[in-house]
């Protein structure tokens, strides 16, 4: 098995007298969509947030590629590959998605030492990202504001995946879509997954996870409750996992089978 892009071990985290996180174990490969799934208040934002440097934990070890690493910022996440994508919060509405993709680290050549923008080689750049994800935008000359909460999403998912991103984190990315766009929201997830990109994607609904994901983690009450690859388990199985109601014990399950344990 080749090395987890990101692995976790033992990631504790208390606020005061609650402690929302109680040892965490955690691997995520190159180009695998993990599902988080849980209870409310189960931990799975917590977990995120120290992921992408936005908390820090209380104790154990984050590895990523391979190096120990502990991101005091988003910001140091971020210089790692490693970002959270919002909805839109984000993207500067009042400019097109040229300027958006582009903003900070615009392409910029001197004539005589006079700055000047290439807007062709830009525009030709998010074009490409744009088509190798599949995501079709009526045209990348549109203001943000003009587009739809899903195609400001798959905006920047591009956006992650072109500058370099390695691995994204997704809180509940859906919960404002309807059925067309969050279909083609999973999509994209899918598709920037094949690209080799790290996905952890925490979502309410089982059937996102089953739809989306290579694997379905399980937090409750702060520890993992189920770790499974998704096309070996059932919904059935994971809402027991969610709900802790006890699994069968082997015995059980032997006789169950109608063989002697
Ligand atoms: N900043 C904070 N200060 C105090 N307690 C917090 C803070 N953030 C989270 N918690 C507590 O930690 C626990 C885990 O919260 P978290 O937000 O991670 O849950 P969650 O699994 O994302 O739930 P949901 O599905 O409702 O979003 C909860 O008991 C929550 O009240
Ligand atoms: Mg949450």
């Amino acid at each position: 098995m080749t090395e987890a892009l990101l692995k976790l071990e033992n990631i504790a985290r208390n606020f005061g007298a609650i402690q929302a996180l109680r040892g965490v174990d955690l691997e995520v490969g190159r180009g695998e969509v993990v599902a988080l799934l849980g209870d409310n208040g189960a931990g799975k934002s917590t977990l995120v947030k120290i992921i992408a440097g936005g908390l820090q934990p209380s104790s154990g070890r984050m590895i990523f590629e391979g190096m120990e690493r502990s991101f005091a910022s988003p910001a140091e996440a971020k210089a790692a590959g490693i970002e959270t994508v919002y909805q839109d919060l984000s993207l500067c509405t009042n400019v097109d998605v040229v300027a958006n993709f582009f903003m900070g680290r615009e392409i910029v050549k001197k004539y005589f030492g006079i700055p000047v923008l290439q807007e062709a080689a830009m525009y030709s750049a998010v074009e490409k990202a744009m088509a190798n994800a599949g995501t079709r935008i009526p045209s990348l000359r549109t203001n943000v504001e003009h587009l739809s909460g899903g195609q400001r999403q798959a905006i920047e998912l591009n956006r992650f995946v072109h500058w370099g991103g390695k691995l994204v984190l997704l809180d509940e990315p859906f919960a404002a879509l309807g059925v067309e766009q969050t279909r083609r929201g999973l999509d994209t997830v899918r598709r920037i997954a094949d690209q080799g990109i790290g996905v952890v994607i925490i979502t309410h609904i089982m059937a996102q996870a089953f739809q989306v994901a290579d694997r379905i983690v399980v937090i409750r009450q702060g520890v993992v409750a189920g770790n499974v690859r998704a096309a070996e388990t059932s919904p059935d199985e994971v809402v027991r996992m969610i709900t802790g109601e006890a699994l069968r014990s082997p015995a059980q399950e032997t006789r169950l089978n109608g063989r002697s344990p």
